[in-house]
């Protein structure tokens, strides 16, 4: 029996913060990054004034719970020990509600609710001034990867290089249902919605790799629709530009594996500069200066772009690349292509 009008209400309280806790641990684990990535999730590094924005209104929510925390479990653990039962106690005088407690405990947290809102207004409120020379690029969310195109008909995928220090002006659009463009470090989070031109704006202050994903489910691989932000020095920038305009040079000694391609019917959907036009997947143009495979499931080595290309339904299933049940020598061929296409 407890003696004290505050404990039952208390522990009640903090039943309810544990469960949060746990719920938000649990959350955090699940955004840690997979095997294929280096960066991490963790939002602490904000580097665009949006990302600066958010990450302070989280270490304000984050701060406000820490000393309601800390005072419900110190009241607690005082209560519990000044107010425990003893041998031959008799029940306590029951008391049942308190005006004046009630009222604190609902001003508060109105308050308190009053005073983060006023500051999320004020976050809300900064104008992202646009830059005259805002870099635009489309971003296309499919199952269950993304398609960047970029000015003068490049076009990339799952891997975004943008110029630090240069604003960008994404276009979020979908080519089959709703996704979520969510890179922490750099921005919050934007749908991409058929049908709709979403734009979003920011400017990374510092040249870096920064960790994204789809954040909407969107299907059987929705976790497996990475994304990776690789923000250059300008320069850098320019030359990776450049490179991409430029048609992979190492096709003729790969003539078997062009072949197997052919044969396969992989350019109906992929494109390769020179060699096919296809629209559905990926473009493979420069897919061995990528970092992953199939958005971030499997590092980009030869070994796993032959696993991947012989049987890319086992590594993602669902995918919608069917498995053409390629020999390992023609998965090797494929791979060896492919790892050419820098
Ligand atoms: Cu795309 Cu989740």
């Amino acid at each position: 029996m407890l003696d004290c009008p505050l404990a039952s209400g208390l522990i009640r309280e903090v039943t309810l913060a544990r469960k949060a806790a746990i719920a938000a641990s649990g959350t955090l684990l699940a955004l840690l990054p997979g095997a294929a990535s280096a960066a991490s999730f963790w939002p602490v590094s904000p580097q665009s004034e949006q990302a600066s924005s958010i990450v302070f209104l989280f270490w304000l929510v984050m701060a406000i719970a820490a000393v309601f925390l800390f005072s419900v479990l110190g009241a607690l653990l005082f209560m519990i020990v000044r107010f425990r039962g003893r041998p031959g106690q008799p029940d306590p005088r029951q008391r049942y509600g308190s005006l004046r407690l009630e009222m604190w405990w609902t001003a508060i947290p109105v308050t308190l609710l009053v005073v983060v809102f006023g500051f999320m207004l004020r976050e809300l409120n900064k104008e992202i001034a646009i830059a005259p020379d805002a870099l635009e690029i489309t971003v296309i969310g499919h199952q269950w990867w993304w398609e960047y195109r970029y000015p003068g008909d490049v076009v990339a995928a799952n891997e975004l290089h943008i110029p630090a220090g240069r604003q960008v002006r994404l276009n979020l659009q979908s080519a089959d249902v709703v996704h979520n463009f969510w890179v922490p470090d750099l921005a919050g989070k934007e749908q991409t919605i058929p049908g709709t031109n979403n734009v979003w704006t920011f400017t990374a202050g510092k040249a870096g790799t920064y960790d994204g994903a789809c954040s909407e489910y969107c299907g059987t691989q929705h976790g497996w629709m990475r994304l990776t932000v690789i923000a250059d020095p300008p320069q850098a920038f320019e030359a990776w530009l450049a490179a991409q305009k430029q048609a992979p040079v190492t096709l003729s000694s790969h003539q078997d594996a062009l072949r197997l391609y052919a044969g396969n019917a992989c350019g109906g959907c992929h494109t390769i500069q020179g060699v096919s036009g296809g629209k559905a997947a990926p473009d493979l143009s420069h897919i061995g200066s990528r970092t992953t495979i199939g958005a971030g499931v499997l590092p980009n080595t030869p070994e796993n772009m032959a696993r991947w290309v012989q049987d890319p339904q086992a590594v993602k299933p669902g995918v919608l690349m069917p498995s053409f049940h390629l020999t390992d020598q023609q998965a090797r061929e494929i791979a060896a292509l492919l790892e050419d296409l820098k």
